[in-house]
């Protein structure tokens, strides 16, 4: 096992020029080491089962304009949707008949539109409550989150996109800052959500630096979940012309952290599998442990195009999932019938301010 690998194996950490080495590094074998010890990791860490969620993009609408997003307020290519009450309680029905015991509301920021969601986030809870909810519907007053968690809301996804507030703005527009996403995040956490964050990797300006104290920040604030996952330029953006981030270099920060926080919730995320066509399988092989299937409606599917090439990924169906099943036995997984709720293993830290 690579020297490095092994340290941050038995440690859970590794210092900067270290961490700045496997970032950096275009040595192959690392990979082949770095991935199999997360493998084993997560292996051990839930018995070699994946958790699904179910992943509904509720409403395109949205009132930020990020530089890097499809659905950015200044695209006026897209169609805009809400899906209504029934169209979510049915995508939920659907799930859950596929044995899915978590539902992720997604959609863009639009503030108006929560006191609608929060009533059917209440109806979802009452309906199924042997499942968890989870929304990432980003930045929100205080006051809505706490709403949205009283209506039965379990945990909340808000990826920090980049732990340098310089970077931060020259990706986001006038007005938005770093510092308001981790006072968000915060809020989240004191209100008992378990929490989500993460970044995208290769967006345009990123340097390794940036991913250390993106893994940084991670590693203080230790969320319950983690997404990452590449960057891929959507043509009708500002960032339309950089080119995309690099899946293996995605699948080594997946790793890393894996490695750092052994207990976390990492889904091999939708943007690897656009980029990488065995992107679960890889995902899964290299450290993540959960799988966000889409249950949006095949109506609505293609308004929802946070990047170019989302929406070939397929519509769920009995038989996607039993294909599913088949890729995960070939590498010794399984799918889990439970929640997937966060569990701390006795060793495991507390949470340190950020
Ligand atoms: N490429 C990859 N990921 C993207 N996201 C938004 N736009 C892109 C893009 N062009 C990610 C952001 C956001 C999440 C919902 O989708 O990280 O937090």
């Amino acid at each position: 096992m690579n020297l490095f690998v092994e340290e941050l194996l038995e440690r859970k950490t590794l210092e900067d020029d270290k961490l700045l080495r496997l970032l950096d590094s275009e040595d192959v074998l690392l990979d082949e080491s770095l991935h199999a010890a997360a493998h084993e990791v997560a292996a051990d860490h839930f018995g070699k089962q994946v958790y699904l969620r179910a992943l509904i993009e509720w409403s395109s609408v949205c009132r930020n304009d990020c530089l890097y997003c499809g659905i950015r307020r200044s695209n006026t290519s897209l169609p805009r949707y809400n899906l209504s009450r029934e169209d979510i309680l049915q995508a939920c029905q659907h799930a859950y008949e596929m044995g899915l015991r978590t539902f992720v509301l997604q959609g863009g920021e639009n503030p108006h539109a929560v006191e609608g969601l929060a009533e059917t986030v209440a109806e979802i809870h009452a309906s199924w409550p042997d499942c968890a909810i989870t929304l990432s519907l980003g930045e929100l007053p205080r006051s809505t989150y706490e709403r949205l968690r009283r209506s039965g809301a379990d945990r909340y996804l808000l990826r920090h996109e980049t732990a340098d507030a310089d970077h931060y703005a020259r990706l986001h527009p006038a007005g938005m800052c770093l510092e308001n996403r981790l006072s968000c995040l915060r809020d989240l956490r004191e209100l008992g959500f378990q929490t989500g964050m993460g970044m995208m990797v290769g967006s345009p300006w990123q340097t390794s630096r940036n991913l250390l104290s993106d893994i940084r920040l991670i590693e203080r604030f230790r969320p319950e979940m983690i997404g990452i996952g590449p960057f891929i330029p959507h043509p009708d953006t500002p960032l339309g012309g950089h080119p995309a981030g690099s899946a293996l270099l995605t699948l080594r920060i997946c790793s890393i952290l894996r490695l750092m926080l052994p207990d976390a919730l990492i889904p091999a995320t939708t943007a690897l599998s656009t980029l990488l066509p065995n992107g679960r399988r890889a995902g899964i092989l290299a450290g993540a442990n959960v799988i966000m299937p889409n249950f949006t409606p095949k109506a609505q599917r293609s308004a929802y195009a946070l990047y170019e090439g989302k929406n070939a990924i397929q519509v769920e169906s009995a038989e996607n999932l039993r294909q599913l099943k088949t890729e995960l036995a070939a590498i010794g997984w399984r799918i889990s019938a439970s929640r997937g709720d966060y569990e701390e293993s006795t060793q495991i830290a507390t949470y340190n301010h950020v």
